[in-house]
């Protein structure tokens, strides 16, 4: 039998072969899982906020119906359906052209990162960052600069003294709503000004909006200044909404990189399915204001669980965890006060006791040990009542620690 090493592979020379395997986020090697386990682990929408009979008789009216049929099993056009690119032009206040189809809104960060990052070049990352972020970035062998992110976001003075001070990225990462995982979400100002400085030192900045349709309290930050410049490519998914299986997504992007998109895409996988997104086009346009009556079930669902998350940690643990309650989006990122309480430990005896989450050092882009003393609680797809037997469980999983 032949082995991998008789067969000769160029190693490491193909981009794929050099990829590492997962370590931290994402390494399923590290879930122990049991039955009765409770994982709040993914950026996951509720089961029961998925269009299921919906999606069933759209595709119903597609395929019996006289201008799609079998049509919709026919190749199309790179960019996506023209109807399609309309419908998200509308909802993002852009001309079509500017839209391309994606699948899914980590297919659009890659497409991001092949098209604006030289190889072996700097970006600037959020710190703590979306960590498949900085996967994307191994194609293009890109080294990071991280910026922080706050409560308010990421922090454009800190961003701007790195380009006062020399630095030259290439891009500028960040996840503008309801940040992942820091809860944050970056004030329509500091969005204008993160633009200011992208134009001023030629910058691009991505911009990964997945959480923006999941606002549950206060009002939305104006995200105009993204559609707007040459200097921004503005990257969506349906993933939170419609659900990530469906792998659809979209970036806008200024028209002059709009093409490279494009042409890039030519050289991959094409387009996106043309059945599904001929689907999704029924869904969204046969009854005009459904998408956003189904948004509005699904963000009550997430503020009450985000709620009953909140109260549960405020009562069990009282000032020994600093919590936020969340505007909108899946994600709670509290942080232990006691500094001496053990994160390893602590996140040992939870698995132990059947609560899993995220460890908040996974998401560092420092490359340092920071933010240990955070946790990454998603609370998207659990029922109230699972929250609370996980904050009880995280609770005595503490007290065998302290
Ligand atoms: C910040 C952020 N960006 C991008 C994505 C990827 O979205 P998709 O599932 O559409 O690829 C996610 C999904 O969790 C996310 O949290």
């Amino acid at each position: 039998m032949t082995t991998t090493a008789e067969l000769a592979l160029p190693a490491l020379t193909a981009l794929s072969l050099g990829l590492p395997e997962p370590h931290g986020f994402g390494d399923a090697s590290l879930r122990r899982r049991r039955p009765g386990d409770i994982e709040l682990l993914g950026g996951i929408p509720d089961d029961s906020a998925l269009p299921v009979h919906e999606v069933l008789a759209a595709t119903e009216r597609v395929l019996t119906g006289t201008v799609s049929g079998p049509g919709s099993f026919q190749y199309s056009q790179s960019a996506g359906l023209d109807e399609l690119r309309a419908w998200i032009a509308a909802r993002e206040g852009v001309d079509a052209d500017r839209v391309i189809v994606t699948n899914g809104g980590f297919h659009g960060l890659s497409l991001a990162v092949l098209t604006l990052v030289e190889r072996g070049g700097l970006v600037a990352v959020d710190n703590p960052v979306f960590p498949l972020f900085l996967r994307a970035l191994e194609l293009s062998q890109a080294a990071t600069l991280p910026v922080s992110v706050g409560p308010d976001g990421l922090d454009v003075d800190e961003l701007e003294a790195h380009l006062v001070g020399g630095a030259r990225p290439s891009a500028v990462y960040t996840v503008p709503d309801f940040h992942n995982p820091s809860q944050g979400t970056l004030p329509a100002e500091a969005r204008v000004r993160l633009v200011e400085l992208a134009e001023r030192y030629n910058v691009v900045v991505i911009a990964d909006n997945p959480y923006r349709e999941l606002r549950f309290r206060g009002a939305d930050e104006d995200f105009g200044a993204f559609n707007s410049s040459e200097h921004v490519v503005h990257v969506n998914t349906f993933s939170k909404t419609l659900g990530p299986g469906l792998r659809l997504g979209w970036v806008v992007a200024p028209p002059r990189l709009a093409q490279a998109f494009v042409r890039l895409r030519n050289r991959q996988d094409s387009h996106t399915s043309t059945l599904e997104q001929r689907i999704v086009i029924d869904l969204l346009t046969h009854d005009a204001t459904w998408f956003d009556r189904t948004l509005v079930g699904a963000r009550a669902l997430y503020r009450e669980r985000a709620d009953a998350v909140v109260d549960a940690l405020t009562e069990r643990f009282g000032d020994l965890i600093e919590t936020r309650r969340p505007d909108g989006g899946f994600f709670l990122w509290p942080r232990l006060t006691d500094p001496t309480i053990d994160p390893t430990r602590l996140y040992e005896a939870a698995a132990e006791r059947g609560a899993s989450y995220q460890r908040g050092e996974f998401f560092a882009s420092s490359g340092r040990r920071e933010f240990a003393d955070h946790l990454r609680l998603a609370y998207g797809n659990h029922p109230v009542e699972t929250l609370l037997a996980f904050v009880d469980r995280l609770g005595d999983a503490y007290d065998s620690v302290r």
